[in-house]
């Protein structure tokens, strides 16, 4: 694991920026794996300054997402649809029709799955997947015990997750309870893994990341086994690792 620690989130947002803009070739299609949640937010607004100065084209990209959570329709602003239209796709000069989502909205939330995996075979693997982490090491919503092997599939949010974002909600009782997200084994397939965290409140996951003990109690730990991965860790959240 390429480690790079920054001063701040400002300087971590324009690293990851940096990694997904060499992907993104312009004679070839580039896919793009990316999440939702804060840490990436800096992140997608200098890939919209790039954009718009003209340093960054859009056309030729198609993304996956990681996740979406199930029963919230995609026009509610919490869903992940939402998020990201409004803070990176609406911005950029992509064609939405080439961002792809799980829906969570599915009648059939198993076929819903099926069809998500194998869309990542037919126009992925990403060649670059932005992850955030969780306080309990989360990555998409793998939540701990998640196996290695799994692909999209529906989670149950544990409660911590459910209390972390319940921020982005008016209250607890509002943030869904289930998820549908690409398993580990769907993540691991990308060709390159950036994983970025900031703040004090991540210093804990990123030091049991940095412990190297690969285990399903800590999902993050996977991307020990992944060829590619860069950590991009603000010295906030790297400050407690020895
Ligand atoms: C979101 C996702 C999650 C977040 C994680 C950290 O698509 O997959 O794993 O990356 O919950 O969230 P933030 O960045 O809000 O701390």
């Amino acid at each position: 694991m390429n480690i790079i620690v920054t001063k701040d989130e400002q300087e971590m947002s324009q690293k990851a920026a940096d990694l997904l803009q060499q992907r993104n070739k312009p004679e070839s299609e580039c896919v793009l794996g990316l999440a939702t949640g804060g840490t990436p937010l800096g992140t997608y607004q200098e890939l919209i300054r790039r954009y718009e100065s003209g340093e960054m084209d859009f056309s030729n990209v198609t993304t996956l997402n990681l996740d979406e959570y199930v029963g919230v329709p995609k026009s509610h602003p919490q869903s992940y649809r939402s998020f990201m239209q409004e803070n990176l796709f609406k911005h950029v000069n992509m064609d939405t029709r080439k961002a792809h989502i799980p829906d969570g909205q599915a009648v059939d939330l198993k076929e819903e799955c099926a069809r998500y995996e194998a869309l990542i075979e037919e126009v992925g693997p990403p060649d670059i997947q932005l992850l955030g982490i969780g306080h309990n090491g989360h990555i998409g919503f793998n939540e701990p015990g998640s196996s290695f092997e799994s692909e999209t599939h529906v989670v149950e949010l544990a409660d911590s997750t459910r209390e972390a974002n319940a921020r982005f909600f008016t209250s607890i009782e509002e943030v869904p309870t289930k998820a549908i997200t690409m398993g580990i084994q769907s993540i691991m397939k990308a060709k390159k893994i950036v994983l970025i965290a900031s703040g004090e409140k991540k210093a804990d996951a990123i030091q049991k990341l940095l412990s190297q003990d690969v285990s399903e109690d800590f999902p993050a730990s996977a991307l020990h086994r992944h060829p590619d991965v860069t950590l991009i860790v603000d010295l906030a959240a790297y400050q407690t690792v020895q």
